[in-house]
């Protein structure tokens, strides 16, 4: 199943709203179609936005429109995944937006196989590993960052076990995470997001591997939730990393600058469509987290695990603690 592909001038996205029950693409015919589908996450995780955003100029570029001008409405889409930002700048300096697109594109299969790659080597066998929200191929155009790792290790033949986060209020983790998982046959758990400690508390889980919208001066950002399951991953001694391709760093900003998108109340509100809290209550709803630098085992890229400690001023992350 592909999340995007390029036919006829045209982007087909995989609308990821009705996974896993219904399998849909919608076509996008325009650079606004585009940003529709990133703002209703029909397309959703930090590379796969990225890519998509990519096509969304290629769209302009053939339209004839002004991309300086588009560039900015679609950088407007969503704020807090760096690879938004990072794709359109790069299209807008390429001699031919759709080659760079394309090439972008190819690019992301191969950085999330040599990143799967390197993080496999930190999985042992008979490793449980528990992961948070879809850091999967459905986050990317193929493969997937996090997922790519535990891909990678079951493709070497090591006996693994993954629990998979549900990941309220979207649920990309029970619809996402776990329906790639039972694609690949890779044995796997569902948990609520309250249970990530309870099942390291009870020594049920080897390591955690979660993936990131953005890496960043002191640590990086990620799909809210993860900070708790960060700070129990240090409080029981579960090795925690993060699996990162380098057009999610963001060498200028410290984690504590990063805009964290707030989503409609609604999503918190009920479950299914149904209201569950009462009529008129209030709804804080921060779509992300930043987990800071100490509680990070090692950060998965496809050059190599950096350590945020050791590799304090590595020069392709600048990942100084403070
Ligand atoms: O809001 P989403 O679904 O776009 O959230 C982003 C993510 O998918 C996650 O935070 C993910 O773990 C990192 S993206 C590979």
């Amino acid at each position: 199943m592909k999340t995007m592909y390029w036919k006829d001038d045209l982007l087909y996205l995989l609308d990821q709203t009705l996974l896993p029950h219904e399998i849909e693409y919608l076509v996008c015919g325009t650079y606004q179609d585009v940003i529709t589908a990133i703002k209703t996450m029909i397309v959703r995780g930090a590379p796969a936005i990225g890519v998509a955003a990519a096509f969304g100029m290629a769209l302009a570029y053939l339209a004839g429109e002004d991309l300086e001008e588009v560039a900015c409405q679609i950088k407007d889409a969503r704020p807090t995944a760096v690879n938004l930002f990072w794709a359109v700048d790069r299209v807008l300096d390429a001699e031919d937006p759709l080659i760079e697109a394309l090439h972008m594109y190819e690019e992301d299969i191969q950085t999330n196989r040599s990143m799967g790659k390197h993080g496999a080597a930190v999985i042992d066998e008979g490793d449980t590993i528990l992961t948070h929200c879809n850091a999967g191929a459905l986050a990317c155009v193929d493969y997937g960052t996090a997922l790519g790792v535990i891909r990678a290790a079951h493709e070497e033949g090591k006996n693994i076990n993954v629990i998979c986060d549900e990941t309220r209020p979207v649920l990309q983790g029970a619809r996402l995470s776990v329906w790639e998982m039972q694609q690949e046959n890779i044995p796997v758990k569902l948990i609520v997001d309250g249970a990530a400690g309870r099942l390291m508390q009870e020594g049920q889980v080897n390591k955690v591997v979660i993936g990131a919208d953005r890496v960043a001066k002191g640590g990086i950002a990620n799909k809210i939730g993860s900070l708790m399951v960060a700070l129990a991953a240090k409080r029981f001694n579960v090795p925690f990393y993060v699996a990162a391709p380098k057009s999610t760093f963001d060498n200028e900003n410290s984690i504590y600058d990063i805009e964290i998108e707030e989503r409609n109340p609604g999503e918190v509100l009920g479950f299914a469509g149904c209201q569950a809290a009462p009529i008129g209550t209030e709804v804080r709803n921060p779509s992300f987290d930043v987990v800071p630098s100490d509680l990070i085992t090692g950060i998965i890229t496809e050059e190599g695990i950096v350590d945020p400690f050791k590799d304090s001023f590595h020069p392709l992350i600048n990942l100084f603690y403070f």
